[in-house]
């Protein structure tokens, strides 16, 4: 079974995905499809061991905490879950110090939480290898599990696809598939009422990026006329983490954005020519707390339930994306 990678990612961070090349993100992303095979194969291997890896989170995360865990335990190694009562981390102790212990300890941090500058921090000061768990700002290691979920579904070339976002036009998640789109060739269009539009530099970076490619970014508002000819619906939930305060006023502005039977048509494509993806979690029927209080539903349930929704796929990837980020910056080619 042949696993490889690129070893210009050792020691390597990633704080956005504009910290890698376009050939070294899909390196990585066909390094996670090579991990998958070989965990598929029975094969538990030793690619990782005796690293540790420090999992710092202040926010909460179902996929990308376990993902973090698990990835780094199958290949021999072993993880540490800190949450916020679990370190003095901006109680009694700053980032740069923190992250100075943390790094004489520890092979490699994954991060999530709010500032993006912590994050930044953590890398700067700890001396290993810190990888982004999602921040205010960006979901980086989100976005290659769903380049990888892409792959597996229209083939390892994605350029000349188009991918439709619909809902909160300028969440972490939104500003990295933007660019992970630029870099894979993926048309990407985002469609957002005018108040929830990118910022303009991010966007400006992003098209720079897919022009290089053959691609193109847009922002549109009207989500029945983006959609057309999509490939790809993706879809975030209304209020993210850190936001809850803003509950109220998401919810009205973006009903119209709800992705729903109505707006599968609208895109012109079915069959093999169209999958929906999501992050997850997701708010598609009111059997949690949060959905039957608030009314949320950025996908209806069909939509969610439907053969084209891939998000069971695409939540199981982030965990071989995760492993392929630390086995290319960490792992030992003498265990292969
Ligand atoms: N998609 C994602 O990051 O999920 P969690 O919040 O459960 O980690
Ligand atoms: N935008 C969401 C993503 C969750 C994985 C949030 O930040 O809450």
């Amino acid at each position: 079974m042949s696993i490889t990678w690129n070893p210009e990612l050792r020691n390597r961070s990633l704080m956005r995905l504009g910290d890698f090349t376009d050939e070294e993100m899909l390196q990585l992303i066909r390094l996670a499809r090579e991990l998958k095979a070989r965990r598929a194969a029975g094969i538990r291997g030793d690619l990782l061991r005796r690293k540790h890896i420090a999992l710092i989170f202040e926010k909460s995360s179902t996929r990308t905490r376990n993902s973090a865990s698990i990835a780094v335990r199958d290949e021999g190694g072993d993880a540490e879950f800190l949450t916020r009562n679990d370190t003095h981390l901006g109680l009694k102790e700053s980032v740069k110090d923190t992250a100075r212990v943390l790094g004489r300890m520890f092979d490699g941090i994954l991060f999530r939480g709010f500032a993006q500058a912590t994050v930044e921090g953590l890398k700067k000061w700890s001396g290993i290898p810190v990888w982004n768990g999602l921040t205010d700002d960006f979901h980086t290691t989100q976005i290659l599990a769903d380049l990888m979920t892409m792959q597996e579904n229209f083939g390892e070339d994605l350029r000349g696809l188009k991918l439709a976002y619909i809902g909160d036009g300028r969440n972490n998640v939104a500003n990295s598939l933007m660019m992970g789109c630029a870099k894979a060739g993926v048309n990407y269009v985002n469609c957002t009422p005018e108040s929830l539009m990118p910022d303009p530099v991010l966007v400006k970076e992003a098209a720079e990026v897919a022009a290089r490619n053959g691609s193109s970014v847009e922002v549109v508002h009207d989500p029945k006329v983006g959609v057309k000819g999509a490939n790809v619906l993706y879809t975030d939930v209304w209020v993210s983490m850190g936001e809850e305060d803003k509950k109220a006023e998401r919810l009205k502005l973006l009903r119209p954005y709800q992705v729903n039977a109505e707006l599968v048509e609208a895109t012109g494509n079915k069959g093999g020519k169209l999958i929906f993806l999501h992050c997850l979690p997701a708010f598609h029927d009111h059997e949690t707390v949060v959905s039957k209080e608030s009314g949320a539903q950025e996908v209806t349930d069909d939509v969610f339930e439907a053969p084209f929704s891939k998000v069971f796929d695409e939540a199981e990837n982030r965990m071989h994306t995760i492993k392929a980020l630390y086995v290319s910056s960490l792992g030992d080619p003498a265990a292969l």
